[in-house]
């Protein structure tokens, strides 16, 4: 049995957020559960140490057990609120920082590997640059203690191994060398780097094991959270383009931690993709489109210029072109919506065509309604749908028609003002 304990209490001052810092955004998810994520691979249990008032932090990491930490006193301090929650368990425990979500689970593995040769095992790292990181003091293969860069004198500085903050001993351990953790230190908080220096001090073994940087970073800023979401970023796209996706400029094409592109997918330029996209093998996402929680079906296309919302779904072979905006609507397959149309709340049969300009009036400020189109109908440009409203299959409806009743299927609706020609009205022209 394996437990991880992940601290979480933090209000993440440097962001200057109302919002806790592990809830702030990495692909559509909060950091924290890119950590669960990874965490939960690896360990059995989990207690996520959070400050007082997050009650949106606790139901993200649900169904996990949470316990607060009323007053921030250190990342020891915090992980010794874990210990009722922990009674009586035995085997290893883990504790990891809340604020470094890029860890993943073959490094977790290695982490525990390296604990059952070791009484004491944490991830070290080496970053480019390592102001702010508690430096690693060795000795040997034996880790002597940690130093925070706030005590840290000019020579401990320049150690260039520093702790990534994730540290794995048996329970008994670790629970003993929280207990006597002390504060006289320059920030006044009980480090839990300091176990480290406990360990030592009992002779136990220490080691560290290397990973690198981009998994081990910390986010602090908006700054350094934004280059974890460009590590975040690459991940997820050369997991897509191994799947068997095109991308044809990928720094470019934003995805989501739940983005799922089947193989021969085309994602052009400039795309994004917000949580719940599902795109079937075959289909093309043309420049610039944006879609949201919807499912593109084999072969569709998708854009330039589309934007899908929550609930699309867009049939086998359909077409959605430029400046349409689709929300909670079903388009059959082979269907067509290529030109500035607006289809909420709408079902759309196979095959139907939706000229240029079509809006389904979905919304009388108070209620939405559904609009359904049949098979193989044909919608004329700068239809206005007033819903409740259906057309039947293969209707028509003239262009420029504002549809407010029900057109059986295959008839014609016309329902426009009929046009006068008033005869001997020139076009006026200015004198010159
Ligand atoms: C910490 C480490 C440092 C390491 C770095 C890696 C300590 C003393 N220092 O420094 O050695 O190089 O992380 O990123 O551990 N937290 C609580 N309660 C507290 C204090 C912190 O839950 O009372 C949580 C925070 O929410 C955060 C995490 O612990 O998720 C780390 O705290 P932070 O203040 O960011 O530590 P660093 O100064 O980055
Ligand atoms: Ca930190």
């Amino acid at each position: 049995m394996r437990a991880a304990i992940i601290l979480a209490a933090g209000q993440g001052t440097r962001m200057k957020s109302h919002h806790p810092k592990v809830m702030h955004a990495l692909a559509g998810r909060p950091m924290i559960r890119h950590l669960l994520a990874a965490v939960e691979a690896v360990f059995d249990r989990v207690v996520v140490v959070v400050g007082p008032g997050m009650a949106a932090l606790e139901r993200a990491v649900a169904p996990h057990a949470t316990v607060v930490q009323a007053e921030r006193l250190g990342t020891g301090h915090a992980a010794r609120q874990a210990a009722p929650a922990l009674e009586g368990f035995e085997g290893d425990v883990a504790v990891l920082y809340g604020d470094c979500p890029l860890i993943t689970e073959g490094t977790l593995r290695r982490l525990v590997d390296a604990r059952a040769g070791a009484d004491l095992a944490l991830l070290a790292m080496r970053p480019a640059d390592p102001a702010g990181y508690g430096r690693l003091v060795t000795e040997g293969a034996q880790l002597r203690r940690i130093v925070e860069h706030a005590d840290a004198t000019e020579e401990e500085r320049a150690i260039g191994l520093c702790n990534a903050g994730v540290v794995c001993a048996e329970a008994r351990h670790l629970f003993r060398w929280l207990g006597a953790l002390r504060s006289d230190n320059r920030q006044g908080e009980f480090y839990l780097t300091d176990v480290v220096a406990s360990a030592d001090g009992e002779g136990l073994r220490v080691r560290a094991v290397e990973a690198p940087e981009a998994e081990l970073r910390g986010i602090n800023s908006r700054a350094e959270l934004a280059v974890a979401e460009a590590e975040v970023q690459a991940r997820l796209r050369r997991a897509a383009m191994d799947g068997g996706a095109t991308l044809v400029m990928p720094a470019s094409v934003h995805l989501a931690w739940d983005t799922r592109l089947g193989r021969d997918v085309v994602v052009e330029p400039h795309v994004v993709f917000a949580p719940g996209v599902v795109v079937e093998d075959g289909a093309a996402i043309r420049a610039f489109s944006h879609l949201e929680s919807c499912v593109v079906r084999r072969d569709a296309v998708i854009g330039p210029f589309a934007r899908l919302r929550p609930g699309t779904e867009v049939g086998e072979g359909a077409h959605v072109g430029n400046f349409v905006e689709l929300k909670a609507t079903k388009l059959g397959a082979g269907a067509k919506a290529n030109h500035l149309s607006y289809i909420g709340d709408a079902t759309v049969g196979e095959g139907a065509n939706i000229g240029a300009g079509t809006i389904t009036c979905n919304y009388d400020g108070v209620h939405k309604h559904r609009t359904e189109i049949g098979e193989g109908a044909f919608i004329g440009s700068d239809t206005a749908l007033v819903a409740p409203v259906r057309v039947g299959a293969r209707a028509v409806t003239a262009a420029g028609s504002v549809i407010t009743e029900d057109v059986p299927a295959e008839a014609l609706a016309i329902a426009r003002g009929r046009q006068v020609n008033k005869p001997n009205r020139p076009a006026k022209k200015k004198e010159a």
